[in-house]
């Protein structure tokens, strides 16, 4: 069923067997200039923006997966059962919510937990913690290390509200369910993968602190991303 309502491609093969996802569709862009070589841009509705290149000779995709879980949701799905797509690496940014992840640290995500509805409404999935593959985690792991890049191994909250004026705000969650820092998107992810049998997996920079509101520069956000994407790109296989 190709295209499909959102991804106008025509070919499965425009598509690499390996999609890295940042939420901002100009970040894909981006990341397709800096990284990539040969660049083909893939898809252009909505502004959704997918670019196929090569980094060091290996065919990577990297598209823009849009804000929180519905939208992440759409493209992850069609990509994985329409497209052929194996892998799909999220790579984003969190806000902490511990003082043990600090501004500009580099987070592989192994689980998240999440209040979403998502996983039960697809697939009437019952768990509100979903893993990442084991496999694209030891991938992304392997790369860090190679690079010498220290990151942190741990279980995140996708939240569907950016703006919470309710509760503890997020300590009830971080307790609760120990979340170091909260994103908006790899619950539905994993979802789909485990749902469709295709390995999914998350890499995200710590972009805000909930507990210290310390003030980001855009050179640290870029230095911090730049590690990030290396890791990224040296785990696809
Ligand atoms: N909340 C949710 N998602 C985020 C945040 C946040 O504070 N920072 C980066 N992504």
């Amino acid at each position: 069923m190709i295209p499909t309502p959102h991804i106008e491609a025509r070919s499965k093969d425009v598509f690499a067997k390996t999609v890295l996802m940042p939420g901002d569709p100009l970040r894909a862009e981006f990341i397709a200039k800096t990284y990539l070589e040969n660049v083909e841009k893939v898809n252009n509705v909505r502004n959704m923006f997918a670019f196929t290149g090569y980094y060091k000779g290996k065919k990577v995709t990297v598209m823009g997966s849009g804000m929180g879980m519905p939208s992440i949701g759409i493209y992850s799905y069609e990509l994985f059962k329409f497209y052929d797509v194996d892998t799909i690496i999220r790579v984003g940014s969190c806000g902490s919510y511990t003082e043990s992840a600090k501004i500009y640290d580099v987070i592989v995500v192994n689980e998240a937990y999440s209040e979403s509805s998502y996983a039960k409404v697809a697939f009437n999935y019952q768990e509100n913690i979903l893993e990442s593959t084991k496999n694209v985690v030891d991938e992304l792991n392997d790369a860090a290390k190679r690079l010498n890049i220290d990151v942190i191994n741990s279980r995140i909250h996708s939240s569907d509200v950016f703006y919470r004026h309710h509760g503890d705000v997020f300590v009830d969650v971080r307790d609760k369910y120990n979340c170091v820092a909260v994103e908006m998107e790899s619950f539905a992810l994993f979802a789909n993968a485990k749902y469709l049998g295709k390995n999914a997996g998350c890499i995200l920079t710590v972009s805000d602190s909930l507990v210290t509101h310390e003030a980001t520069t855009s050179e640290e956000r870029q230095k911090s991303f730049n590690k990030m994407m290396e890791i990224a790109l040296e785990a696809v296989k």
